[in-house]
């Protein structure tokens, strides 16, 4: 008896929490007092099979508006609850740039409407390109677009622009941004080039780490608000044969660990929510349909937990670009077997219809559902949607503030590389100049400088759709210049022409041509082009500038590197502005002027020849047998097919290198070696130097890069100042490097190690 009574009240203490619940009625999932996991476990113990594929799409809004336009940012209520209640949506994305206010309103009664139709009061997640700052966001502040920033080799200004866009778009409900980009920009050609923040994996990956936790590091600004990032696209979708998007890569598995690999291994470490599938293939398979990649790679071995999201419209392009599958059936499944958590459908249902069938015939179970399904809830979890959310527009008049402006205007000055400066034609003070001529396609084009993903898909297109506060290169150099007298030619006009006779008789008399060309903009296949070469005109007006007035300098705002080589001996100095962003044009006349010393340093390898490029960490190549002298601006004494090299850029002021020393001459794999070196301003004025530590491994078993950076550093010097910098050496971090498989492979032998023009060896034993 006692032994019953005993057990009685074992089973009345064990049950006693869920009878608690069950009496006051607050489910386990909706009592932030429960840890995620039990959240979960309790809302997912309460959905229908149909909620759940239901949580796994993600639908654009043109879906749900009053219209297909995506700047129509207008909520038809019929539309939105009658496929809310049919499909269970728990995704939305896109839009374009429309005000915070707008987007309040459209968020606020978006919500309203999900959590009305939900049974369980799931709320919805809704996802977002804001690429370069809220670029979907009216009068956010818009930073340099990754490949600039990239060149600023500054950290800290990639995690103030994920903290700003959050700042500018959080509270409206944006809770989920799709970036930073991690793929490499290692071919000039494709038109994502200027997505990446380089063609080097320590770099991109120390960018991307930073932006990552940008936007993810609980704000206590937009508190209760937190937001995911998305690592995009993994992966191998930079490296088309044919250079184009969504085109063909062939990629060893070697060359996957070691190059494509480490940006998104770094973001997933810094914890990253959310991660985007490339669109492409990889060696004949589809990454949507790659079990390989996207379970036994990115789950596996590189330890990511949240949620896998397609890119746009990817299943159904198994059939129908890829035809690797019949059908949609056989494409779902694919996808679902490989490994994908949300389908960005985005504009039709038949994924839904289609992946019910499949449970529901027992071809896909409900447990491999329920994984995906879990990853989803928890993130929605995490975020704190449960308890907030519903957008507010409270704290709205800070988008487009001065003090976010203040950073951007930072990360462009940061980002501008001065390539060329023969003679110190740079800086020209503004005190000194009294007669300036602007000429080429974008002094008068705010577009131009932002590229694309700005305001819309493919960049805003008139100057009236930007913020009043952004200025054209012309009004950047009438603020910079208020005392010079500036005359603008957009074109040069034809030979003889009565165009051209006024640009000739102006660029004559001026004190210096500063000659604004490169790219217009474009996002994605809509920029895939057949000649890297910048445009003949553009050539040939450069050249025309240059001959007539000495001090002609080029400015070029471009996404990719195009090819000036028939022109760089021509123009005395060139500044690679890239797309910096919504203070660009401030930028380049503060550069210009030497309001700015510019700071900046290529994050990718400019080519020299329109047929032939290697990156700075090639393999041994045939370089050997490459004419050096044919280049003018090789730098370090290497042999390079490069017109400017990786990690390439001047300042108004010289740094030297010296003493280079190593802590000791070898070490062993648990042991470190420091290396330090002394930079010291040479010049007479203030500047900021990033200090590139490079590795060789000078023997490997598997073919070893030229070298690779393993670590960056900027520091500011005043004039005659010194500092000495250093590097500590980790084997197992520094000196290995991966197989095919992703097993570290650290073998012993020599070493080099590499910064300024200096040299060492160590030996690891
Ligand atoms: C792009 C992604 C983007 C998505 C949603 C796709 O076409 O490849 O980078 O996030 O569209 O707009």
């Amino acid at each position: 008896m006692k032994k019953l009574v005993k057990s009685f009240l074992y089973v009345l203490i064990l049950t006693m929490p869920t009878m608690v619940h069950a009496q006051n009625e607050t489910p386990i999932y909706k009592n932030p007092s429960y840890s995620v996991d039990e959240r979960v476990k309790d809302l997912m113990s309460r959905m229908t099979i149909e909620e759940k594929i239901g949580q796994m799409t993600q639908i654009n809004i043109t879906m749900i508006n009053n219209s297909d336009n995506q700047k129509d940012v207008s909520l038809n209520p019929d539309k939105a609850s009658a496929m809310l209640k049919k499909w269970h949506v728990g995704s939305f994305l896109n839009g374009e740039a429309v005000p915070a206010q707008q987007w309040f309103t459209y968020m606020n009664e978006l919500t309203q409407l999900a959590m009305n139709e939900s049974r369980l009061q799931i709320p919805i997640i809704y996802g977002i390109d804001h690429m370069h700052g809220a670029s979907y966001m009216g009068n956010a502040v818009l930073f340099p677009q990754g490949i600039s920033i990239g060149g600023s080799f500054n950290p800290e200004l990639a995690y103030q622009e994920g903290k700003i866009t959050v700042l500018e778009s959080a509270d409206v409900g944006h809770h989920w941004i799709f970036a930073p980009v991690l793929d490499l920009g290692r071919t000039p050609l494709w038109p994502r080039f200027w997505e990446t923040y380089g063609e080097d994996p320590f770099l991109v990956s120390k960018m991307g780490e930073a932006f990552v936790r940008g936007i993810q590091e609980p704000h206590k600004e937009i508190a209760p608000y937190k937001v995911a990032a998305t690592a995009k696209h993994f992966l191998g979708y930079s490296d088309p044969y044919s250079g184009w998007d969504r085109s063909p890569v062939d990629l060893s598995m070697q060359t996957i660990q070691e190059f494509h690999r480490p940006s998104f291994q770094a973001a997933i470490d810094a914890g990253i929510k959310t991660l985007m599938v490339n669109s492409g293939e990889i060696n004949g398979v589809p990454v949507h349909a790659s079990k390989e990649l996207l379970t036994d790679l990115l789950r596996n071995q590189m330890g990511f937990t949240g949620i896998v999201v397609t890119d746009w419209a990817d299943i159904e392009k198994l059939f129908n670009y890829h035809r690797v599958a019949h059908d949609w059936k056989e494409a779902t499944k694919m996808a679902i077997d490989a490994g994908v958590d949300m389908s960005m459908t985005p504009t039709n249902f038949r994924f839904n219809e289609v992946l019910l069938e499949l449970v529901k015939e027992g071809s896909i179970t409900e447990a491999r559902i329920d994984t995906s399904v879990e990853r989803i809830l928890r993130i929605k979890f995490e975020l704190g949607l449960f308890e907030h959310p519903y957008p507010s527009d409270k704290r709205l008049n800070r988008v487009g503030s001065v003090e976010h402006q203040a950073l951007a205007l930072k990360a462009a000055n940061e980002s501008l590389v001065l390539l060329k400066n023969e003679q110190s034609v740079l800086p020209l003070k503004s005190a000194e100049i009294k007669h300036l001529v602007l000429a080429g396609p974008s002094v008068r084009s705010k577009s131009n400088l932002n590229g694309g993903w700005t305001l819309k898909w493919q960049g805003g297109e008139k100057n009236e759709d930007f913020p009043t506060w952004v200025k054209t290169v012309e009004e950047g150099f009438k603020a910079e210049y208020p005392n010079a007298k500036i005359e603008v030619f957009e074109t040069l006009g034809e030979a003889k022409s009565k165009e051209r006779k006024a640009f000739e008789k102006a660029a004559k008399n001026a004190d210096a041509v500063i000659y604004v060309g490169g790219e217009k903009p474009y996002t994605e296949f809509v920029g895939n082009i057949t000649d890297l070469r910048l445009d003949k005109v553009q050539l040939d007006e450069i050249k025309l500038a240059s001959s007539i007035n000495p001090k002609t300098v080029l400015v070029l705002v471009e996404g990719r590197p195009r090819l000036i080589t028939d022109i760089v001996g021509d123009v005395k100095a060139i500044i690679f502005a890239g797309l910096p962003g919504y203070f660009g044009a401030d930028a380049i006349a503060q550069t210009i002027s030497g309001t700015n010393v510019p700071n900046g340093k290529l994050s990718f390898s400019y080519p020299f020849y329109p047929n032939h490029h290697v990156q700075y960490n090639h393999k041994p190549s045939s370089v050997y047998f490459f004419k050096a002298e044919e280049a003018n601006f090789i730098q370090q004494g290497e042999k390079s097919t490069s017109l400017f090299p990786f990690g390439y850029g001047l300042s108004y002021t010289q740094f030297e290198y010296s003493n280079l020393a190593l802590s000791a001459s070898s070490l062993h794999r648990d042991g470190t070696i420091t290396a330090t070196v002394t930079v010291k301003n040479t010049g007479s004025v203030t500047g900021k130097e990033s200090v590139l530590w490079y590795l060789t491994d000078y023997v490997g078993k598997i073919t070893r890069p030229v070298r690779m950076l393993k670590h960056f550093e900027k520091i500011e010097l005043k004039p005659g100042e010194e500092k000495t910098v250093s590097f500590t050496i980790l084997p197992d971090k520094d000196l290995s490097y991966p197989d095919a498989s992703g097993n570290k492979v650290l073998e012993n032998g020599e070493f080099r190690i590499r910064v300024g023009k200096l040299e060492s060896k160590f030996n690891l034993n």
